[in-house]
């Protein structure tokens, strides 16, 4: 990579591309990458044909419509019960994948250090690469009991530890990819104490926050004490709506954070598709019949998948949110008669030999800034047509 930056060559090639890229060449079935094999809702797509008909073509204002604007503020009041002024406190990107680099860029000096939850999404390390910022890592370890991942805890050693540090922020994500862990109460109270007596950020990604399932609930941890004024909230429509393709984000936040973000979307992208923008307001406007349409869907994939990998001895955690099962790939690599090449990650051995058998699933270890942790896992999408998880389950069953 002889032009690319030097800061960039650990991350210029994701994970995802690579095994989309093999799913589609190998015919596999993708249980890689997260996004739907379906569309969104047919409402949605309709009021984006109905925007471009009706000339909403030309550039949308820097922080984004006011009537989406307006709507994610009284969506953010409904949820957090916290004032939210439209002018000065939501900035529209594109997607979520920008919300987290202006927030980043926004608010980080070369050489600051932002704490971050491992295993994270991967662009947060990239993003981190691109402040000039360094990763102080904070790990999700697998509880255990009765031979059952009961948990993906976090490390309250780690965590204090690089809160005391006193980073620029702590980035994290609830509900959590890759392992499906909404992050609890108790947990985020630690989080958020710790955010205060330290003057720390939270940046919190937020982008699966109406796909939980049973009786889990996510929390903002905006809602928390202290925490208004020094919470980044980010989202998108992207998995709610199940428009991964559209990139409608957003980040709220106080307006001095806000501006922050600004400062940073002006020169990233300056404005978001207006048709889309539109279209964003008003599936906002009717998203519970949305979510409604989606949950169960998810929920029976979920069910589905884990019950068929516990069948072939799978040890996983069953996730409370999120498109994925986070899962030892031990069994499998059993199975398949895997050994890793020298210098190949056990999980990346397992993915390659699990596509030549016609299944993409996702390896995690560039998920962590240590990627032994990460290993002996794989993760599985279900966000998926039931006859995909089927299919999958079916190859799985052959192996
Ligand atoms: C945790 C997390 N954050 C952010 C994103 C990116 O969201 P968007 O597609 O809206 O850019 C994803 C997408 O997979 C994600 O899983």
């Amino acid at each position: 990579m002889p032009h690319t930056a030097a800061r960039l060559r650990p991350f210029a090639t994701s994970i995802f591309a690579t095994m989309s890229r093999l799913a589609v060449e190998r015919g596999a079935v993708n249980l890689g990458q997260g996004f739907p094999d379906f569309d969104g809702p047919s409402w949605i797509k309709d009021a984006a044909k109905a925007a471009i008909d009706q000339h909403s073509n030309q550039y949308a204002p820097l922080p984004g419509l006011p009537v989406l604007r307006q709507r994610l503020a009284a969506r953010y009041t409904r949820d957090t019960g916290l004032p939210c002024d439209a002018d000065t406190q939501v900035c529209i990107t594109c997607g979520c994948t920008e919300a987290i680099a202006a927030a980043l860029l926004g608010l980080c000096n070369p050489g600051d250090e932002v704490a971050i939850v491992e295993p994270f999404f991967d662009s947060y390390r990239g993003c981190l690469a691109l402040a000039s910022a360094t990763p102080v890592p904070i790990a999700l370890r697998p509880v255990v009991h009765n031979g059952r991942i009961i948990d993906m805890a976090l490390d309250e050693g780690e965590l204090r530890a690089a809160m005391a540090r006193k980073p620029r922020a702590i980035l994290f994500n609830t509900p959590h990819n890759p392992t499906g862990k909404v992050f609890t109460p108790a947990e985020l109270a630690l989080i958020a104490r710790l955010c205060v007596e330290h003057d720390v950020i939270a940046i919190s990604d937020e982008v699966y926050e109406r796909l939980v399932f049973g009786g889990a609930r996510h929390i903002s941890i905006a809602s928390l004490p202290g925490m208004a004024d020094r919470t980044m909230t980010l989202s998108s429509i992207g998995k709610t709506f199940s428009l991964t393709g559209w990139k409608v984000g957003w980040v709220i936040g106080s307006p001095s954070l806000v501006t922050a973000a600004r400062a940073a979307h002006q020169q990233l992208t300056f404005s978001i598709a207006t048709p889309l923008q539109h279209a964003a307001a008003e599936a906002l406007r009717r998203e519970d019949d949305a979510v409604a349409e989606l949950l169960p869907l998810l929920a029976e994939n979920r069910d589905r998948l884990a019950e068929g990998l516990r069948r072939l001895d799978v040890e996983l955690f069953m996730p409370d949110g999120t498109y994925f099962i986070y899962a030892r790939h031990e069994a499998l690599s059993r199975r398949l008669g895997v050994t890793p090449a020298p210098g190949q990650s056990p999980d990346v051995a397992c993915c390659m030999a699990l596509i030549d058998r016609g299944i993409a699933a996702i390896p995690p270890t560039a998920f962590y800034v240590r990627p032994e942790l990460g290993a002996s896992m794989i993760r599985l999408a279900f966000c998926k047509r039931r006859e995909t998880i089927d299919q999958g389950l079916a190859k799985l069953a052959q192996l």
